[in-house]
């Protein structure tokens, strides 16, 4: 186990620590968003400028508890899909798999982790006290490759699919480039077995379909902003979803995902839960998320930062920063459950974000 270093209490302390022990290319792939990275500062700008109004001497004791697809949950923060962890630290997605299972917080592996699937369910998937264990899926050309990969994920314990519907192409990805990062070849391990195999691309509604047939797990559609997109992911069979950007790092100047929530919110009309992700940084960013309508929320970066920090420690240290944070908001609004949210805080100065 690594020590914390002395002086680390914020997020950005821990992406000050990180950004001198990354290389400058892995600092790109890690930090870098897509052509002139609009959407990833916007993502935070977003949720800076939501104004909290808070209530007082509501005698608030906060209850972060919650729940998501019919499984209490300690409170509303799960660890977002980011590929290729081991190269941040060598440990990768078992420290931070580890780390968000002493914070109780959700974990999602990506299909591109630097650690086999089996290995984390192994490790994971039989703890009582962690929070939920999900796998993010990229469907890949071949089907059959496809069926394969959800039936180890089902047999390894994960308990949902997140299917990412965002990155049918990587994007502008300039900053990458310049600095000359690649992905190492055999990076991808669960892939290992299926030579040659490639992400599909021309992704449709049908493909949807077809992962919620191939999978008694329910199935999350992550990469939705439009309202429309939102009711057509329940009509295909997704049991939620999560509106996301991929953090800037696809598509530059799509709409910032605080912007865009309430109208996925709206769309899915309580049906199921709508989760968010995009520049997430402080607890109050979370309480802003559940006021807007947010059943969860995620951190992508912030994972990496406290990896390069720490390691698991530093994951585990990102996660109790936001979660002591988010406990702070909760009582400085007058928030006695996750629920209270909408009913008191936020008015932008003109009504809704990104109205102004
Ligand atoms: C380095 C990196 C790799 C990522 N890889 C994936 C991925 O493989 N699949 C996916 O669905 N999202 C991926 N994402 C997007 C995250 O899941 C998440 O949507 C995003 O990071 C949230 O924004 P934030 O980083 O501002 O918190 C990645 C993000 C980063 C930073």
């Amino acid at each position: 186990m690594q020590p914390m270093p002395d002086g680390v209490v914020t997020l950005q302390d821990h992406r000050v620590r990180a950004r001198q022990a990354l290389a400058p290319d892995l600092w790109a792939y890690f930090c870098g968003g897509a052509a002139d990275e609009i959407t990833l500062h916007g993502n935070k700008t977003a949720w800076d400028r939501i104004e909290l109004l808070p209530r007082v001497l509501r005698g608030a004791a906060p209850d972060l508890r919650t729940s998501l697809l019919g499984r209490t949950m300690a409170h509303p923060l799960l660890l977002a899909p980011v590929a290729f962890q081991g190269l941040a630290h060598a440990d990768g997605e078992l420290a931070t798999g580890y780390a968000a299972a002493a914070q109780a917080a959700g974990f999602v592996l990506p299909t591109q982790s630097s650690v086999a699937l089996e290995t984390i369910g192994a490790a994971l998937a039989a703890d009582g006290d962690r929070g939920p264990l999900w796998f993010q899926l990229y469907p890949q050309d071949d089907p059959g490759v496809t069926h394969d990969l959800l039936a180890r994920v089902a047999a390894a314990g994960f308990e949902a699919i997140v299917l990412t519907v965002d990155a049918p192409v990587q994007g502008a990805r300039d900053r990458q480039r310049r600095a000359g990062f690649r992905v190492p070849d055999g990076a991808a391990v669960n892939l290992r077995p299926y030579p040659g195999t490639r992400a599909k691309s021309q992704l449709g509604w049908r493909d949807v379909e077809g992962v919620v047939a191939a999978t008694h797990l329910p199935v999350l559609l992550k990469g939705v902003l439009h309202p429309d997109d939102a009711r057509l992911a329940l009509a295909s069979g997704a049991r939620g979803v999560i509106v996301s950007n991929h953090g800037g790092r696809t598509l530059d100047t799509a709409t910032a995902t605080a912007t865009a929530l309430p109208g996925v919110v709206d769309a899915v009309h309580g049906q199921a839960p709508v989760l968010v992700d995009g520049g997430i940084r402080r607890g109050t960013d979370i309480l802003k998320a559940l006021a807007l309508g947010a059943d969860a929320v995620l951190v992508g970066q912030p994972i990496i930062w406290g990896l390069a920090t720490a390691g698991a420690v530093g994951v585990a240290h990102v996660v109790r920063l936001l979660l002591d944070e988010f406990a702070m908001a909760m009582a400085l609004t007058g928030c006695r459950r996750v629920a209270d949210a909408g009913e008191v805080l936020l008015q932008s100065q003109a009504g809704r974000p990104g109205s102004a």
